[in-house]
């Protein structure tokens, strides 16, 4: 299988978890171990944040604010990247083709940001087209989707199960309750839907949850 991970700023870079960054190289030479292509979509987390507040500081407009963000992510890519060894892209892709390019050479592409007003859900979402893949992952810091966000409310139960059109209502009915749409973002939702994608969203602190969703084992939450 071709396959996209996203691996949220919020798991190993919220603070930053060398351990766990570690267990995800691992993890994705498993992956391309058992034959499958992978591309890595990492995020900034609350480093990319940060600079995006001191830029704002800075009375900079949104796309610097934007920019800072994005490089930012490159960073954790880059260190990502080293610590895959040979079995990475050998750079940092930058661009959608640099993606569909390194990915072509059969190593493990890596990417952070990709450009102002997205965040990495939707750039990991725009690889995922370009390239044709067959299953994006999330690796998030809930177990999964739930009804209603379960950082505020007890009763939130966890969906096993979902379409797009569903996931889109579960945003529309918490259009105001910031949190949820961390989940995966709205952008990245769209594309996903147009091109008929299959998503699992996982819990991104447990790499093996990546492992079992690939290998069709139930868990997270399955988006199609
Ligand atoms: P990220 O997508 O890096 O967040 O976007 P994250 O930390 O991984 O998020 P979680 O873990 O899913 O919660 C952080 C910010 O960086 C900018 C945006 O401002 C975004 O909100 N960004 C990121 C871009 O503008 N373009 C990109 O391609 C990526």
């Amino acid at each position: 299988m071709r396959i996209v991970l996203r691996i949220g700023g919020s798991v190993v870079a919220s603070p930053v978890n060398t351990d766990l960054m570690s267990k995800y190289a691992e993890m994705v030479q498993t992956l391309k171990g058992q034959g499958h292509e992978v591309a890595v979509v990492v995020g900034g987390g609350a480093l990319a944040r940060e600079f995006i507040g001191i830029a704002k500081k800075l009375g900079l407009a949104e796309q610097a604010q934007d920019e800072v963000a994005i490089s930012v992510s490159r960073l954790f890519a880059q260190l990502f990247l080293e610590t895959l060894g040979g079995m990475g892209c050998g750079k940092v892709a930058l661009s959608l083709d640099d993606a569909a390019d390194f990915l072509s050479t059969g190593k493990i592409m890596v990417m952070g940001g990709l450009k102002p007003g997205i965040t990495t859900d939707a750039v990991a979402a725009l690889v995922a087209e370009s390239v044709n893949a067959d299953l994006l992952v999330k690796g998030t810091d809930q177990d999964g989707v739930y009804n209603k966000d379960p950082r505020k409310h007890a009763d939130a139960v966890k969906l096993d199960h979902l379409s797009f059109d569903d996931l889109g209502k579960v945003f529309s009915e918490n259009k105001h309750k910031a949190g949820i749409h961390q989940i995966i973002d709205p952008e990245a939702i769209k594309i996903m839907k147009r091109e008929r994608m299959k998503l699992i969203v996982v819990n991104g602190f447990k790499p093996e949850n990546i492992l079992a969703a690939v290998n069709g084992e139930s868990v997270g939450t399955v988006v199609n």
